[in-house]
């Protein structure tokens, strides 16, 4: 595991870019799995800036987010799809078909998500993962549980995660209380992974990387995975 300790946002960001443009470079057809919350918007400023410049080509790469609140739609300003549009799809040279997230309307949410794995998996699996942290450790939203959870699958969100998330909805709206999720299986499938983490998050990544590998802090079972990149700001 490797720790690059940045000293601002930005610089988050742009260290994180530099690894996507390096994997884009090596495989321009990679399969890049991303995130949402607010740390990874540095990240996306930087790609979209590189893109600006043509120093970065999105052009035959795929991407498929970790997860989607259920309930919401792809219109919804909260909503991933949403998010993900007007952070980074938007801004850069991918095509849309081949930006992928998680249905949170499906009406049957086993279905859905076995599409979902299904297509990870015809896609070749995910080649660069981005993760960002939740503050009870949780990644993607797999929250902390008595096991790793495997495939894609609905989840109760915790009470902590939906007052985490609270501050993203407007007065008088409600974080919806469940999501669809990759699995853990998925994410350390991936064959390199990169966690964002702000200065808020130190306490819980420390914890993730250096205390037990437990599912009650989910992402400590990075500590199993051969490549992983955590950019964190101190
Ligand atoms: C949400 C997302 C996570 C993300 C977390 C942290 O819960 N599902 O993938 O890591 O938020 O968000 P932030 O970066 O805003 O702290």
């Amino acid at each position: 595991m490797r720790i690059e300790k940045v000293n601002s946002e930005q610089q988050m960001g742009e260290v994180a870019a530099e690894l996507f443009k390096s994997q884009l470079s090596a495989k321009p057809g990679s399969v890049l799995g991303l995130a949402t919350g607010t740390t990874p918007i540095s990240l996306y400023d930087a790609l979209a800036g590189m893109c600006a410049k043509n120093e970065i080509d999105f052009s035959a790469a795929n991407t498929v987010n970790l997860d989607e609140y259920c309930g919401l739609a792809p219109s919804h300003p909260q909503s991933y799809r949403y998010f993900m549009d007007k952070y980074l799809f938007d801004r850069i040279n991918i095509k849309k078909e081949n930006t992928h997230l998680l249905n949170g309307l499906a009406e049957d949410a086993a279905a859905e998500c076995a599409r979902y794995d299904a297509l990870i998996g015809s896609l070749g699996e995910v080649d660069l993962q981005l993760l960002g942290i939740g503050p009870n450790g949780h990644i993607g939203f797999n929250e902390p549980a008595s096991t790793f959870s495997r495939a894609t699958q609905k989840v109760a969100l915790t009470q902590s995660t939906i007052d985490a998330n609270s501050r993203l909805f407007s007065e008088g709206e409600s974080v919806p209380g469940y999501a669809l999720t990759m699995g853990i299986k998925t994410i350390m499938l991936a064959a390199k992974i990169v966690l964002v983490a702000g200065r808020d998050k130190e306490d819980i990544v420390n914890t993730a990387i250096n205390g037990d590998i437990d599912p009650m802090i989910p992402a400590s079972v990075l500590q199993l995975h051969r490549d992983v990149t955590i950019v964190m700001c101190v």
